[in-house]
C-alpha cells in the first residue's frame, strides 16, 4: 500500500497513521497501491498453490498473512455454476457466490479480517461498530482472535442467532431502541466518550479492502473473465463500491481488460434508498424512513457512501430492483431446491430480482451473472419476512 486517497477529490494522506474519513472532504477514503510495481509479480498464474483464503491476495492487501492478521478461514468461498436456476430466472448461465461458507457465516468476515487487522497494527485496542448483525459478529469473531475488545450496538430485532454469536466471542453486545442511524449514534458516542475506535461502514478505509477480494475471487474463479452481470444485495453498500474498486484495480494489473460487468444493486422494498435514487436518476441518495423488511443486512436507511454507489451505477451501466419479503421468501426456498444452497434473505433477493429484471428486459436471456449469497440461511432462522 501506498498512501489513501479521498474518493471525493483524489487527495492523498498518509495510510501508516488510524484514518476515519479524509482529512479534505470528510468522504470515504480509498487504499492505493503500487499496482504498476506490483504487477510483475503478482499475475493470475503466481497464485496457483497459495493459501486457499482471502490473504492469497496479499499483494493489495493493506496487511499481511503474517504477522498482524490472523486468518479463521475467511474468502475464497466457491463460486457454484446454478443451471436449473438459470432456467428459473431465464438467463444464460447463473453463478452463485457462496459467501455463507465463511467463518461466522456471511461476507462481512472479509471486511472485518482484514480492516481489524489493520487497526491493530495501528494501535486500536477497543473498537464501537454499528451494526444490523452480521457486521457485528465478523468484528466480534476478529476481536477475539486479534485481542481487540468490541462492543457492537445493535437494533431490538437483531437476528437471535447472531447475538448469541457475537457474545459467544465475549464481544459487549448493546442493544439500541430504533434502526442503525439510531446504533451509529449509540456507537459514535460511546466510542468518543470512551476513546474506543469508531468502526462504521465506510468511514474506515480498509474494511473495503477486504471486501473487494469477492471480486478478485470471482475473475479467478471464472479464468479471467468478468460475468455480465453482478447481483448485490446492497445495504451501506460498501461491497458494492469494493467489487468496482477491485475491477479497476484488475484492469490495471492486467489481469482484464476494460470490460466490466453490469452492477446491479439488490435492496428490499420496504429499503430501498439506493434503488430510489437510481430510479430517479438522483445524484445523492437520501435516507429511506421507516425501515421494514426481514432481511437484516439491507436494513441500512441512510447511505454514507451513497455518491459513490451511484457513480457505479452509472459507470457500469448497472440498475437497481427493489424486492418484497414475499418474494424474498420465496426465492430462498427456490434456491434451496434448484441447488441445494441455504441461503439467507439477502441471497433470496439477489434470485428474485434476477428474475425481476428479467421480465421488465433488463438483463437478457444471454446473460450470465454472479449472484452474491452473502450469508448462511441458518443464521436467519426463525426469522418471519414482514
Ligand atoms: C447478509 C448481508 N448481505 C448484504 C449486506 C449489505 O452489505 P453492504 O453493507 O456491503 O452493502 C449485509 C450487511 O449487513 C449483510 O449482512
Ligand atoms: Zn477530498
Amino acid at each position: 500500500m501506498s498512501h489513501l486517497e479521498c474518493s471525493n477529490c483524489g487527495q492523498s494522506q498518509s495510510s501508516e497513521v488510524l484514518a476515519t474519513v479524509s482529512v479534505c472532504c470528510g468522504k470515504p477514503l480509498f487504499a492505493r497501491y503500487d499496482l504498476e510495481e506490483i504487477r510483475p509479480r503478482f499475475q493470475p498464474t503466481d497464485l496457483v498453490g497459495r493459501r486457499s483464503d482471502l490473504w492469497r491476495y496479499a499483494e493489495v492487501l493493506p496487511t499481511g498473512p503474517t504477522g498482524s492478521a490472523i486468518s479463521l478461514g475467511e474468502g475464497f468461498t466457491p463460486l457454484l455454476e446454478a443451471p436449473s436456476l438459470a432456467a428459473r430466472v431465464g438467463v444464460r448461465r447463473v453463478w452463485i457466490k457462496n459467501e455463507g461458507q465463511n467463518p461466522t457465516g456471511s461476507f462481512k468476515d472479509r471486511g472485518a479480517s482484514v480492516a481489524l487487522a489493520r487497526a491493530r497494527e495501528l494501535g486500536v485496542r477497543e473498537l464501537a461498530i454499528p451494526s444490523s448483525g452480521n457486521a457485528g459478529a465478523a468484528a466480534a469473531a476478529y476481536g477475539a482472535a486479534l485481542g481487540i475488545r468490541v462492543h457492537v450496538f445493535v437494533p431490538m430485532d437483531a437476528a437471535p442467532i447472531i447475538r448469541e454469536q457475537i457474545l459467544a466471542f465475549g464481544a459487549d453486545l448493546c442493544h439500541v431502541d430504533g434502526s442503525l442511524i439510531e446504533c451509529g449514534a449509540a456507537a459514535r458516542e460511546a466510542a468518543e466518550r470512551n476513546g474506543w475506535f469508531f468502526y462504521a461502514t465506510l468511514r474506515e478505509p480498509y474494511r473495503v479492502e477486504g471486501k473487494k477480494t469477492m471480486a478478485y475471487e470471482v475473475v479467478e474463479q471464472l479464468g479471467c473473465r468478468v460475468p455480465d452481470a453482478i447481483l448485490y444485495p446492497t445495504g451501506g453498500t460498501t461491497g458494492f463500491i469494493a467489487l468496482w474498486k477491485a475491477f479497476a484495480e484488475m484492469e490495471r494489473l492486467g489481469w482484464i481488460g476494460a470490460e466490466r460487468p453490469r452492477m446491479i444493486s439488490v435492496q428490499a422494498e420496504g429499503c430501498a434508498p439506493v434503488v430510489r435514487a437510481w430510479e430517479q436518476g438522483a445524484e445523492t441518495v437520501e435516507p429511506w424512513g421507516e425501515v421494514r423488511t426481514y432481511a437484516s443486512g439491507l436494513s441500512a436507511p441512510t447511505v454514507f457512501g451513497g455518491s459513490l454507489t451511484l457513480r457505479v451505477l452509472r459507470e457500469s451501466d448497472g440498475a437497481g430492483v427493489a424486492v418484497p419479503d414475499a418474494a424474498m421468501a420465496d426465492w430462498v426456498q427456490v434456491v434451496g431446491r434448484e441447488t441445494g444452497i441455504f441461503v439467507s434473505p439477502e441471497g433470496g433477493a439477489v434470485a428474485a430480482g434476477t428474475r425481476m429484471l428479467r421480465e421488465r428486459g433488463l438483463l437478457s436471456e444471454d446473460d450470465e451473472v454472479v449472484l452474491f449469497a452473502t450469508a448462511s440461511g441458518l443464521k436467519y432462522v426463525g426469522r418471519k419476512p414482514r
